[in-house]
């Protein structure tokens, strides 16, 4: 059968990973978390004491930044590293990397540096692959684009639930808000915003079940990988 490249797009908290990760499992295709990477190259300039409002000091830090993949065996999860480490966790529930992440990512010298190790990434095709710019610069040429969108209260509670799951005490109105400001960052920055690529399929999954939406997606692939070229 043939491989394709998946391109998943949307607004943040809105389920755009459960998605990729379902859609990479049942389809034995490689999923790589776009947002993690933004959220790594954040980490590393914390950890180095690197101001995020001066781009070219972020730019020269790029060259010592390495972020790859791994899996983790005791829970079965693919982990994000940081030059070697397992920076996970910790780029899930630092608040600090939540709030500067999109200061970071509108720096387009950091977009240049990942959005070349993401094609690098997806070459070979049989790639999951989400975020924010994927079905418009990162891979315009993806067979299937899908834009992702659920309502801002329903996406706000599912971050609650994961955030207080991984033991983090924060309330409802602080993650609605935190959420409403990178949407607001993310649609608004210069340098590739969040936009719906032309040819993309937009999905509200806002009383959607995981699996009615995995199940509509699937369909949509089958029809694409049993097609020609
Ligand atoms: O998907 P996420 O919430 O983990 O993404 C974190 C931030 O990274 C988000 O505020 C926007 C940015 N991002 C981006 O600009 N481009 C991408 N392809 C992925 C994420």
């Amino acid at each position: 059968m043939k491989k394709i490249i998946i391109a998943i797009d949307g607004y943040s908290s809105c389920g755009k990973s459960t998605l990729a990760r379902q859609l990479a499992n049942q389809l034995n295709y490689h999923y790589v978390d776009t947002g993690a990477m933004y959220r790594a190259v954040t980490l590393y300039l914390f950890q180095n004491q690197i101001d995020v409002h001066h781009p070219e000091m972020v730019s020269e830090a790029l060259p010592q930044i390495d972020i790859s993949f791994g899996f983790d065996e005791a829970t079965q999860t693919q982990i994000t590293l940081l030059n070697g480490e397992n920076i996970e966790n910790e780029i899930r529930i630092n608040p600090r990397v939540a709030s500067a992440v999109s200061d970071v990512s509108s720096i387009s010298e950091v977009r240049r540096f990942l959005v070349k190790q993401q094609q690098t990434l997806g070459q070979n095709k049989g790639i999951v692959m989400d975020g924010r710019d994927i079905g418009t610069v990162v891979f315009p040429q993806a067979e299937l684009k899908l834009f992702i969108t659920a309502e801002p209260k329903i996406r706000a509670q599912r971050r609650l639930d994961e955030l207080q799951e991984k033991g983090q005490n924060t309330t409802f109105e602080e993650v609605l808000a935190n959420l409403e400001k990178r949407d607001h960052l993310d649609t608004t920055r210069a340098d590739s915003p969040l936009l719906k690529a032309e040819d993309a399929i937009e999905i509200d999954n806002s009383y959607l079940s995981r699996e009615e939406q995995l199940n509509q997606v699937l369909q949509l692939v089958n029809g694409l990988q049993m097609g020609g070229n």
